[in-house]
């Protein structure tokens, strides 16, 4: 049956009267209450009234949700508390919109509605009919029963309608869900995960919407909290210009009757003590300060200095001022300073300023050492200026007088120019007059190369079989030991070769030879391959930066095997050409001379690439190769000429040698008088040994290649020294951690700078954590008196490598037992030395059983003591020997054995199987079965 009134039709739509009432009311349907009579009419315009409000319209629902929670929690005093805890949830579902499909459906569900509404209207009017028909004709019975029927099926559609509309709205959802056809289930279902997502996004997005608010809201706080610190600051240093400002104008304002004040210094002055007296009128602080009778003074002094420092002239007059002052304002020469500081600085701006016309800086590069007349001729003003500046400085010097750099540099910045160091093979930088090398035209030169490898590759034979010399077969033990320099003519041009040594030991020699040439040879032997020194060659030319030429020797033996010489270079990374690479490799013997053209050809190739030129009409560069001490000559340097001439008489500065060329030889020990680029040559005339590699130039003036020479020794001397005091705290230090540590002191004279320094290096890597080799003194040339006197005050011994002692230097040496020992091989003299210190170490001691023997019985002799009668099981006992006494295989005791006995006579050994006494040494509490291990105590030399 179908609801005909307002009441009936909420409780089918499960609403209350009055909702209905409200609906229908809005709806345009005028009904006042329950009973109100509902019309097909009426329900039809709720209906679409509802469509329109909820059905079509609403696109978005907001849910919220409220739940409350009670928490109880104990506070800090212990008492619990219950918490309200309410929750609020909102939550917002969108109303997706309709895809193609729920599109179409949803206008299919449109137009099947409109047919029901307008079949509804057919039957609206068909019902008012009937009702009219049942009025006049109630036998028409069936037919409105059938009416009815379709009445109830229209109804139930309607409803249907009334509630897929009320989907729509999520208020009814829940409500209608039930009722609805799987189809609009799934719809629903669809529209609540939307809703969902919808609301886990709105969700993100207040939430990243909150973190950027409370960012900026941070950002905004620290800006504010700049900002506030900035006006403080401000603020600050306004107030601090205000306070700065104030005693200023107190002074100019308040003292316009006194006559001077206007000067700006003299305010100045006062400025200080204005605004220590807390800006109390200037008037009264200067009666508080130097008393109401010294104001006038004072004020006078004001305008003397102010005078005194707007004129230069016054200076003096200012000293005696501020000499007076100092006594009439007692204690206030602490706020004085300041300001006296300031007028200094002000006197010195306006020299200066003064100056400034005629004043030009210049650059002045100063060498190690200048005499003050140069320096002063550098700067263009006159040596007293120099000297003054000097004076000031608490230096009195003559006009003559060397200055070391540093000195020379103080001065030059003191005098307001800029002061450079000047380079230490710049001539230009030691003598204003010297003709500068670049100035000479620069001609090609022949190319210096270096012959290195590892010992006994053959590089002596090789250069022997090129300059068909004989050098190998003359070396004392068959090695190299000192690098040899020669020049070769071949039919191409002339080359320079530098010979080193392949032994070890001579890592600086080769340093040297690599440093020092334009080419390297690596020589490796085709039998043996690589080495350790040729690896160490490669890594010099390599830092050298120079191109490698591979010979390949004693190709000629049945053993070579070129190839894989070969491929171990390439493991080194020398590339040979046809691999890519740059080197040259030519397989070569110096036995048939095989590969030797090549050879020669492949370095001339290279030397023809690096285009090697050098001035020649110059004054002569070079480096010292080696140098010795010879009886008859003195000092000979062989020498490498690089560029210039050196011709004999030419002065000469080497390292912190100096000399005048008085002869030259060249490699054959012929004279020559003169030595161009790339030339080696062995030259005499220096004052002293140099070291091998040290630069020489040749300079104008004997006088100052001795000044300089001078300098450098003084400053080695202080280098040294301080070397030499580190290295004694390091030993202490040392010594104090490691105990007893024994020295061995040595004193190495040697024919040979380069010899003598390799000699060194080799006996002090010999040093270990127990001995350590100490270097008393090493130097070139025979062994003197005063060497073995030094061997005598520091127990050294003397090592001579290629010299001997002089007739007095071996009396004195036998006379007091020095130990003198000659070399001429250098891994002689090191092996010599290491058996020494082998001497030197204390001996291991080490235990070794001899027997063992049971004792058997225990008697004491009324004498002697307790005795063991003992039967030796294994080995046997002697009389000396040391004893663990074992009990039940436990040690006991470790002691000495007194006495041995056997009957009654003393022996010194019971052998096994035999029974004897043993009296143990300071020790009786033995029982019979105990055991005596017996063992001796062997001392074993240790080797290094
Ligand atoms: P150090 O200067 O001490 O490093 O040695 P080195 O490289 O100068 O070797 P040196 O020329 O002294 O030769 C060492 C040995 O190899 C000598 O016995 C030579 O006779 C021998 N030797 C050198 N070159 C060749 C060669 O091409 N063929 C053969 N069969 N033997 C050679
Ligand atoms: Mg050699």
């Amino acid at each position: 049956m179908s609801s005909n009134t307002v009441a009936e039709f909420a409780k089918e739509r499960n609403t209350t009267p009055d909702t209905l009432l409200q609906q229908l009311k809005a709806a345009g349907v005028d009904k006042a209450n329950a009973a109100d009579a509902l019309t097909e009419g009426d329900k039809q315009r709720l209906l679409s009234h509802l469509q329109a409000s909820h059905g079509s319209g609403a696109k978005k629902i907001t849910l919220t949700k409220k739940s409350t929670s009670e928490i109880k929690q104990a506070d800090s005093s212990g008492r619990a508390r219950t918490i309200q805890v309410e929750v609020r949830k909102k939550r917002t579902f969108v109303k997706r919109e309709d895809t193609p499909a729920e599109a179409q459906a949803n206008a299919e569900s449109m137009a099947k509605a409109v047919q029901e509404r307008a079949a509804s209207q057919e039957l609206v009017r068909r019902e008012e009919d009937a009702r009219r028909e049942a009025e006049l004709l109630s036998h028409q019975e069936e037919q409105l029963a059938k009416e009815r029927q379709e009445r109830e099926e229209r109804e139930r559609r309607e409803r249907e309608a009334e509630e897929r509309a009320a989907a729509y709205a999520a208020a009814e959802v829940a409500k209608v869900a039930e009722a609805k056809a799987a189809k609009e289930e799934e719809k629903r279902e669809h529209a609540a995960g939307a809703a969902a997502r919808a609301a886990a996004q709105a969700e993100a997005r207040a939430k990243a919407e909150a973190e950027s608010q409370a960012k900026a809201a941070e950002e905004a706080s620290r800006a504010k909290d700049l900002d506030e610190r900035r006006r403080k600051a401000l603020a600050e240093a306004e107030a601090i210009r205000a306070m700065m400002a104030a005693p200023k104008k107190v002074l100019v304002a308040k003292k316009p009757e006194e006559p001077k004040k206007a000067a700006p210094v003299a305010a100045d002055a006062k400025k200080p003590v204005a605004a220590k007296d807390g800006n109390k009128p200037a008037g009264s602080a200067g009666a508080a300060n130097a008393g109401g009778g010294a104001r006038p003074g004072k004020e006078v002094k004001s305008a003397k200095l102010s005078s005194s420092w707007s004129n230069d002239a016054g200076k003096k007059k200012e000293i005696k001022t501020r000499g007076d002052s100092s006594g009439g304002v007692a204690g206030r020469s602490n706020w004085r300073g300041g300001p006296k500081g300031g007028r200094r600085g002000n006197d010195r701006h306006e020299q200066q300023q003064q100056q400034a016309p005629e004043f030009r800086q210049l650059e002045i590069s100063v060498p190690e050492t200048i005499t003050v007349a140069e320096l002063a001729h550098k700067m263009a003003i006159k040596a007293s200026e120099v000297i003054k500046v000097l004076m000031k400085m608490g230096q009195m010097v003559t006009i003559n007088q060397p200055l070391d750099q540093d000195t020379a540099m103080i001065v030059v910045e003191e005098m307001g120019h800029t002061a450079k160091v000047a380079a230490l093979d710049d001539p230009e930088a030691f003598t204003a007059e010297e003709v500068s090398n670049s100035e000479a035209e620069q001609l090609p030169r022949a190319p210096v190369v270096t012959v290195m490898g590892h010992v006994d590759h053959g590089k002596t034979s090789l250069l022997d079989y090129i300059r068909r010399t004989k050098v190998a077969s003359g070396e004392a033990g068959g090695i190299t030991q000192h690098i040899g320099a020669y020049h070769v003519k071949t039919p191409r041009g002339i080359i320079t070769f530098l010979d080193t040594p392949g032994h070890e030991a001579f890592t600086a020699m080769r340093a040297r030879g690599a440093k020092s040439t334009d080419i390297v040879i690596l020589v490796a032997a085709a039998d043996d391959g690589v080495m350790p020194q040729t690896k160490e060659a490669i890594k010099h030319a390599k830092a050298a930066g120079v191109p490698i030429v591979v010979a390949i020797t004693k190709a000629d033996k049945p053993e070579a095997n070129p190839d894989r010489v070969k491929q171990e270079l390439v493991v080194e990374e020398v590339l040979p050409e046809e691999y890519g690479g740059d080197s040259p490799f030519v397989a070569v013997s110096s036995k048939t001379g095989q590969g030797i053209d090549e050879l020669l050809e492949q370095v001339l190739l290279q030397a023809e690439v690096l285009e090697l030129k050098a001035p020649v009409d110059a004054a002569a560069k070079g480096i010292v190769i080696e140098a010795q001490l010879d009886k008859g000559r003195g000092t000979v340097a062989t020498v490498l000429v690089q560029s210039g001439t050196l011709k004999v008489g030419d002065v000469v500065l080497a390292g912190q040698t100096y000399g005048r060329v008085r002869a030259m030889l060249d490699e054959d020990g012929k004279q020559t008088k003169e030595a161009g680029p790339s030339i080696p040559v062995e030259i005499q005339g220096l004052n002293e040994v140099p070291q091998a590699g040290d630069d020489f130039m040749v300079l104008s003036d004997e006088r100052r290649a001795r000044e300089i020479a001078t300098y450098r020794a003084g400053k080695f001397r202080n280098t040294k020294l301080a070397k030499q005091q580190a290295a004694k705290l390091e030993n202490m230090f040392a010594e104090m951690s490691a105990g007893d540590v024994q020295t061995l002191p040595i004193i190495i004279k040697a024919d040979m700078q380069g010899s003598q320094e390799a000699l060194a290096a080799s006996l002090l890597k010999l040093s270990t954590d127990e001995i350590k080799v100490q270097l008393v003194y090493s130097g070139v040339g025979g062994i003197s008196e005063s060497d073995v006197n030094l061997a005598l005050a520091s127990k050294a011994i003397i090592i001579g490598f290629n010299v001997r002692a002089d007739a007095q230097a071996r009396k004195t040496a036998e006379g007091n037992d020095v130990d003198v020992r000659y070399y001429n091989i250098i891994y002689d003299a090191v092996d010599e030395v290491k058996a020494a210190m082998s001497g030197m170490l204390a001996p291991e001691k080490r235990e070794e059983i001899i027997g063992m023997a049971e004792i058997r019985t225990v008697f004491v002799a009324t004498k002697i003591g307790t005795i063991a009668g003992s039967y030796i099981t294994q080995g046997h006992v002697t009389r000396n020997a040391h004893f663990r006494l074992l009990r039940d295989n436990v040690v006991i005791y470790t002691g000495e054995i007194e006495s041995l006995r056997r009957m009654k006579d003393d022996v010194k050994e019971v052998k096994e199987g035999f029974e004897c006494g043993i009296k143990l040494r300071n020790y009786n509490d033995i029982k019979e079965g105990d055991v005596l291990e017996v063992f001796e105590i062997k001392e074993i030399a240790r080797t290094l």
